[in-house]
């Protein structure tokens, strides 16, 4: 062959499909996490106290509890954001707890999408800017990276928004866009942390869609949360209590989905290019 078949096939990079090996293995696999704060026997936070969990490619996984339960921390340990204490996490296969900071932020940009309560979108940069952004951190050439945004906001219904800065977009809008940035990289997980927490009733029904579509599409999700509107919507409930796991239901079956994400381009889309779907390399 004369070139990569990764690209041709995939429209992924090696850059960024030698990171999505692995494909046998669950997304997560965790043994015993702790996250342990202090050293003061009396005084000593065990945020998380021995988790074991599993969550398998195509599973949408929502994680509730109290406050004070370990939410974030599970969140921010399964999303690379913080290390545990003790224990052991592969994702997607890859021993992460071996990682240093370096490797857990490669990892994190290529095997993550974050959807935050906040958005985080960037200000003052566009919606296809932001959409771009982690594109470019994984090494995305700038043409594929831009059809592969424009994609992913055509595929999220706000293609005709790309040139618009957030403050130009409803919450509904730049949560969508923030799910468009998450799924440009095609991540293994995409983790979603009170993702309408911070939107009306209305655009929390909209996102919701949204995220089901993505989970249709064979995405796995996990997202963070306390509102039962939005865990009716996963196909397993985890509940935490005190660091630790005291529930996990499986609400339906889910089937083991592999399709990969694919981009459809929105007949209005406005902004540039013809084809995106598949990349045309
Ligand atoms: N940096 C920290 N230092 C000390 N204790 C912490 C720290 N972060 C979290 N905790 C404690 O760990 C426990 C779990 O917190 P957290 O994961 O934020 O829960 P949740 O997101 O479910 O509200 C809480 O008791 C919290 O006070
Ligand atoms: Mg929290």
């Amino acid at each position: 062959m004369s070139h990569s078949a990764g690209e041709v096939e995939t429209g992924v990079p090696e850059a960024v499909s030698s990171v999505r090996a692995e494909l046998h293995a669950p997304v997560i696999r965790a043994r015993s996490l702790a996250k342990v704060y202090g050293d003061d026997p009396a005084t000593v936070v065990r945020a998380l106290d021995g988790v074991s969990l599993d969550i398998a490619h195509g599973e949408h996984v929502a994680i509730m509890g109290a406050s004070g339960s370990g939410k974030s921390t599970m969140m921010n340990i399964l999303g690379l954001l913080d290390v545990p204490t003790s224990g052991r996490y592969e994702l997607n296969g890859f021993n992460v707890s071996a990682m240093d900071d370096a490797q857990l932020t490669v990892a994190r940009n290529r095997l993550i999408g974050f959807v935050f309560q906040s958005f985080n979108l960037i200000r003052r940069t566009s919606a296809l800017a932001n959409v771009e952004l982690p594109l470019a951190y994984a090494g995305v050439r700038p043409r594929e990276r831009r059809e592969r945004a424009l994609a992913a906001l055509a595929q999220v219904g706000v293609a005709d928004r790309a040139k618009h800065l957030p403050n130009e977009l409803s919450g509904g809008q730049q949560q969508r866009v923030a799910v468009a940035r998450a799924l440009a990289g095609e991540p293994a997980l995409i983790l979603a942390d009170e993702p309408t927490g911070n939107l009306d009733s209305t655009s929390t029904a909209d996102v919701l869609d949204l995220l089901d579509a993505v989970h249709d599409a064979g995405r796995t999700i996990v997202v963070i949360t306390h509102e039962d509107e939005v865990a009716e919507r996963a196909s397993r409930v985890i509940r935490m209590r005190d660091g630790k796991i005291i529930e996990d239901v499986r609400l339906e079956e889910a089937p083991p989905t592999r399709e990969a994400w694919t981009p459809t381009t929105s007949a209005g889309g406005g902004a540039a290019t013809g084809s995106t779907a598949g990349t045309s390399l």
